[in-house]
């Protein structure tokens, strides 16, 4: 991963704008700030698509057959899924695919002693590239589940490629997605500039990341946490903005901050249940149910492959 995580730094560090790719977010210590995230009452996201999946899962329950594999991208501290696990009819294994190896295999160890009778399979991958999995359907088919609003991740052409790469990833297959919606100021700048003061640790996490894994001297007091509201498309961008200039070393090169200058650390691009639909059909998924919190602030998506 550090080769990477280097390469990929050094690109964006030393483009204008400056920006870090969000997947870099993901060690041990962000995927464990995002799960204490999770839990502060500003960020709603979690809360509301939480409330939402008994009703989903009751739904995919009657829809699919004893056995089904259940594919999750993202899994992270991987408790949704114990909301599908435990409504689902005899599912036959869990794949938990997400980037932080180290936390992916600490929540898998955490969750099967609870199911027994599901075979746990983490796989630590990058989804924003080809995944295959590691096993077969199982007879009752497969279920892709991606919750936690992470498709808002990608900007919305590459939102589309994620849904056709899952395609490939899943096959013949139902998909429960979830999908931001939310639109109000003051929300977004509760969840995504405050949730209890977690979220400027979350994003400062990334320069102390570099700093151990490939040698860097970023001096994290030097940058605040700001986020920024943007449309066309409507997004919320989450930036460290240098308080002072800076001279810093990453892999052999001089990195030059200067003073106000931001680093984009990630972006949450917010969709209506109608964009997300017409995204999805695009790229080879047919809609099948949705429900929805506030009229459409979150939603969750059933879709389903088309033949
Ligand atoms: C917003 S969290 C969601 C966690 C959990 N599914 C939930 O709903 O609470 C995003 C998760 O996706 C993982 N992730 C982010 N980018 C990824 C990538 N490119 N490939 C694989 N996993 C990724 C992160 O490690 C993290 O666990």
């Amino acid at each position: 991963m550090s080769d990477a995580l280097l390469h990929d730094a050094l690109a964006g560090l030393t483009a204008i704008p400056k920006t870090l790719p969000g997947k870099y977010l993901w060690d041990e210590t962000g995927s464990d700030l995002f799960d204490q995230i999770c839990h502060s009452a500003d960020y709603y996201p979690t809360a509301q698509e939480t409330a939402l999946l008994p009703r989903a899962a009751a739904e995919v329950a009657r829809t699919v057959e004893p056995g089904v594999t259940v594919v999750e991208f993202g899994s992270g501290a991987s408790r949704k899924i114990r909301t599908l696990l435990d409504a689902l009819p005899e599912p036959a294994a869990y794949v938990a695919i997400d980037i932080s190896g180290a936390y992916l295999e600490a929540a898998i160890r955490r969750l099967a002693p609870d199911y027994p009778g599901i075979a746990m399979v983490p796989v630590c991958a990058d989804y924003s590239k080809p995944v295959a999995l590691p096993v077969q359907a199982g007879p009752g088919g497969i279920l892709g589940f991606y919750p936690g609003t992470s498709i808002g991740n990608f900007d919305p052409t590459e939102a589309g490629l994620f849904l056709e790469r899952a395609r490939a990833t899943l096959g013949p297959s139902l998909f429960l997605v979830g999908a931001d919606g939310t639109t109000d100021p003051e929300r977004l700048h509760r969840a995504y500039g405050a949730a209890d003061g977690l979220m400027a640790a979350f994003h400062r996490n990334i320069l102390i990341r570099l700093n151990r894994e490939c040698g860097a001297d970023f001096d994290c007091d030097n940058f605040r946490h700001e986020i920024r509201l943007l449309s066309d498309p409507f997004r919320v961008e989450a930036h460290l903005v240098a308080t002072q200039p800076g001279t810093y070393r990453l892999g052999g090169q001089t990195i030059e901050v200067a003073a106000s200058e931001s680093i984009r650390t990630d972006t949450s691009h917010k969709y209506t249940a109608e964009a997300f639909q017409a995204l999805a059909r695009a790229a080879g998924w047919q809609p099948r149910a949705l429900w929805q919190a506030e009229g459409g602030s979150f939603n969750l998506h059933l879709l389903q492959a088309e033949a």
